[in-house]
């Protein structure tokens, strides 16, 4: 008997030891999963860099991450209250079948837990049309993700990206008020919006505020408890005279490239038109022209066109805020790029 609680208790520290050291942080406290939830989202995807050491922390609540892992990352995420939650992407002919799918949840639970995260953005941005078994198998991993998430994970956030318009967008035609109700919440990625003018190829805003708005009401009237995450991209760049693309149906490959807005604040002010406004789609812009002379014209979000959107936003309600991506601003020295970045993340909440 004795010597069966001495081999136990070998057992137990070899375990604690173990663990202990798994956990990369100073304290072993900041691996514990966030466990309270916040009234107002800030959704910060983290893409690429260090550039995360300069948000603004006292805005964020849940970072997603689209880079390689970065233990350093999660220990400062969980020290400023903040979820840190993967990425998740599979082609949904993966998961039609239940087992192939349970195996999916599993290894991306396991990878959470190993890596001290609080849950997982669903980013399948896939074409699925109504009533295939695609449809349906989709709707069904977010209630598993999300089920063996909250189990497995406790207080875990489990968040599914979908297209600016629920009408069959990029044939995304996916049961949108199951997955709001089956999932924490839905973030709606309003950016790479159509032009205004869809018909006719001239640029627009990438995300018009009355187009916007409009549609984020359509899915904003899903049945409850659909409770929504409104997305502003950063900058789009969109060409004009660039016409290879048909607004029928949509796709986000049609929009331009996507300039990082520290890009913009450098080259607005010596562009030939300077910063614009325009008051129908509630955007800014400029012109500017190549090397080659060849004039282009940007539109982009800038804290005055977010504020807009981001009292709308509060207005309705809604869930929180969020951007893609976090890393587009500019977060070095300059007094003039630090003014410029601050503005941006205090846009988020009016
Ligand atoms: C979600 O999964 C549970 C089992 O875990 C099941 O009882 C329920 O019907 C599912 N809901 C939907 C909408 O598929
Ligand atoms: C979509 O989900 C809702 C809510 O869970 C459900 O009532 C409805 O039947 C689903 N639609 C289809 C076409 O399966
Ligand atoms: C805004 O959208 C509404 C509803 O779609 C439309 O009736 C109205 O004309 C639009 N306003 C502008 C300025 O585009
Ligand atoms: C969206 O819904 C809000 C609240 O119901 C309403 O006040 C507003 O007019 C709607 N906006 C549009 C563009 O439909
Ligand atoms: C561009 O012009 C604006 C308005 O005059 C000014 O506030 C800003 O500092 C300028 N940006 C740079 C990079 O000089």
């Amino acid at each position: 008997m004795g010597e069966m609680s001495a081999v136990c208790l070998m057992i137990l520290m070899i375990g604690a030891a173990v663990c202990l050291s798994a956990c990369p942080c100073s304290d072993p406290a900041l691996c514990d999963p966030i466990q309270h939830s916040r009234d107002s989202e800030v959704f910060v995807f983290h893409v690429q860099g260090n550039n995360w050491k300069h948000y603004d922390w006292s805005k964020v609540t849940t970072v997603g991450l689209f880079a390689p892992y970065d233990p350093e990352l999660m220990c400062f995420a969980h020290s400023k209250g903040a979820r840190f939650v993967l990425e998740g992407d599979v082609p949904v002919k993966e998961v039609v079948d239940p087992k192939q799918r349970s195996a999916w949840i599993a290894g991306k639970v396991k990878l959470a837990k190993t890596q001290y995260m609080d849950g997982i953005n669903l980013d399948i941005e896939e074409s699925v049309l109504p009533h295939t078994p695609e449809y349906y198998a989709l709707t069904d991993l977010v209630n598993e993700t999300t089920e063996t998430f909250h189990r497995e994970i406790p207080g875990s956030q489990v968040t599914f990206d979908v297209a600016y318009n629920p009408n069959c967008v990029a044939m995304r035609c996916y049961n949108y008020s199951a997955i709001a109700e089956l999932s924490d919440f839905l973030f709606v990625m309003s950016y790479d919006e159509p032009p205004p003018m869809w018909n006719k190829c001239i640029a627009g805003a990438n995300a018009a505020f009355n187009q916007t708005i409009t549609v984020l009401n359509l899915t904003c009237t899903l049945p409850k408890p659909t409770v929504n995450l409104k997305l502003l991209e950063v900058g789009n760049q969109c060409e004009l005279g660039k016409c290879l693309f048909q607004w029928a149906p949509y796709s986000d490959a049609a929009v331009g490239n996507q300039v990082a807005y520290m890009k913009i604040m450098n080259q607005v002010n010596s562009s030939l038109t300077g910063r614009l406004w325009d008051d129908v789609q509630k955007a800014a812009l400029f012109n500017y022209k190549d090397t080659e002379g060849k004039i282009h014209q940007v539109w982009y979000d800038d804290p005055e066109s977010i504020t807009l959107k981001a009292t709308y936003v509060k207005k309705l309600g809604l869930r929180g805020i969020g951007m893609w991506h976090g890393d587009l601003l500019d977060y070095s020295d300059d007094p003039v790029a630090q003014e410029q970045t601050k503005a941006m993340w205090k846009a988020l909440t009016p």
